[in-house]
């Protein structure tokens, strides 16, 4: 008895370690609310889960339709199931056999806001029929239309000095990988631009442009504007004032010095020369004195 139920536990076990692909629901993981641009492009990210064996992308089937209206299909591999005013415009850019679900959007339309729902259909090997389907309606994503672009962010390092490297960072968020925005700065050249890329959260992407030039005296208080044009066409832009510390010039401070240098130079020579010449008189007087003496003396010797 005790050791049936003993036998009984070991088994549950083995059955709990074994089995978990099996234990695999119907599941999908997106995000609920995306903000798109419109004429930009926009990505759904989506991964899900099914029961069964894993099977292969060519067994696997993926279509994307309007939640409450089954046969509005977003995507579709066969493009002429596809509704008009979507085709071309969609593409799976998740591999189903990783389950991934991810749809990118192009040309974002005023239209276009869902919300969007996804299909997947296990196929059979040979004869292409749907196998099993399910659509996860309770997981969908709505796009929030944007019509006018964010505005950039603009950081800069800390003072701007005259004839050091300076950096001046340009900063926005947004929803297509694919096609990045493109910077323009109204100063320095291509080559002073460092681009990054990076992912913020699940369907937002942020990239940066870091400007690094040498700002000159005639910077000080000019403008330096950041603009941005996003795929689609869209632009927006933000300008910061240049405040540029000048290093301590030191050419007003030679002159001077040079000068004061000069002229005491000048003045020395001057002197010395007098003082010669001076020197010179002064002995010639002194002898001259001394002979007038002796000549006296010489006259008083007489008296
Ligand atoms: C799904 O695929 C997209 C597009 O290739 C990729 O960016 C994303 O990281 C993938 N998601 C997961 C969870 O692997």
């Amino acid at each position: 008895m005790e050791k049936d139920s003993k036998r009984m536990l070991f088994f549950l076990l083995l059955a709990g370690i074994c089995s978990p692909t099996t234990e695999e629901q119907w599941k999908a993981s997106v995000v609920k609310s995306i903000e798109a641009l419109v004429d930009s492009c926009v990505v759904l990210p989506c991964t899900f889960t099914y029961p069964g064996s894993i099977l292969p992308t060519s067994r696997l089937r993926g279509i994307w339709h309007r939640k409450d209206n089954w046969d509005d299909i977003f995507y579709h591999e066969d493009s002429t199931k596809v509704m008009d005013s979507f085709k071309g415009r969609t593409k799976l850019l998740g591999d189903l056999g990783q389950k991934n679900c991810t749809l990118e959007i192009d040309e974002v339309k005023d239209h276009d806001n869902g919300p969007f729902c996804f299909r997947i259909e296990l196929v059979q090997k040979d004869t292409n029929r749907t196998k099993e389907k399910f659509s996860f309606v309770e997981e969908c994503t709505e796009v929030i239309m944007r019509q006018v672009p964010p505005k950039p962010e603009l950081f800069q390092a800390n003072t701007a000095v005259q004839g050091k490297p300076y950096a001046v960072t340009c900063s926005v968020h947004h929803t297509c990988p694919s096609h990045v925005p493109v910077f323009t700065w109204s100063r320095g050249s291509e080559d002073d631009v460092i681009l990054i890329q990076k992912p913020i959260v699940s369907g937002i992407w942020e990239t940066q442009s870091i400007m690094v030039f040498t700002p000159e005296e005639n910077d000080d208080h000019t403008e330096i504007t950041c603009s941005v044009t996003f795929n689609g066409g869209q632009k927006s832009d933000r300008s910061i004032q240049l405040n540029v510390k000048r290093t301590a010039n030191t050419y007003h401070l030679i002159l001077p010095v040079a000068v004061a240098i000069g002229t005491a130079v000048i003045f020395g020579i001057i002197c010395i020369a007098m003082m010669k010449k001076y020197k010179n008189r002064i002995a010639e007087l002194q002898s001259r004195e001394g002979s007038m003496f002796n000549r006296l003396s010489r006259m008083s010797g007489r008296f």
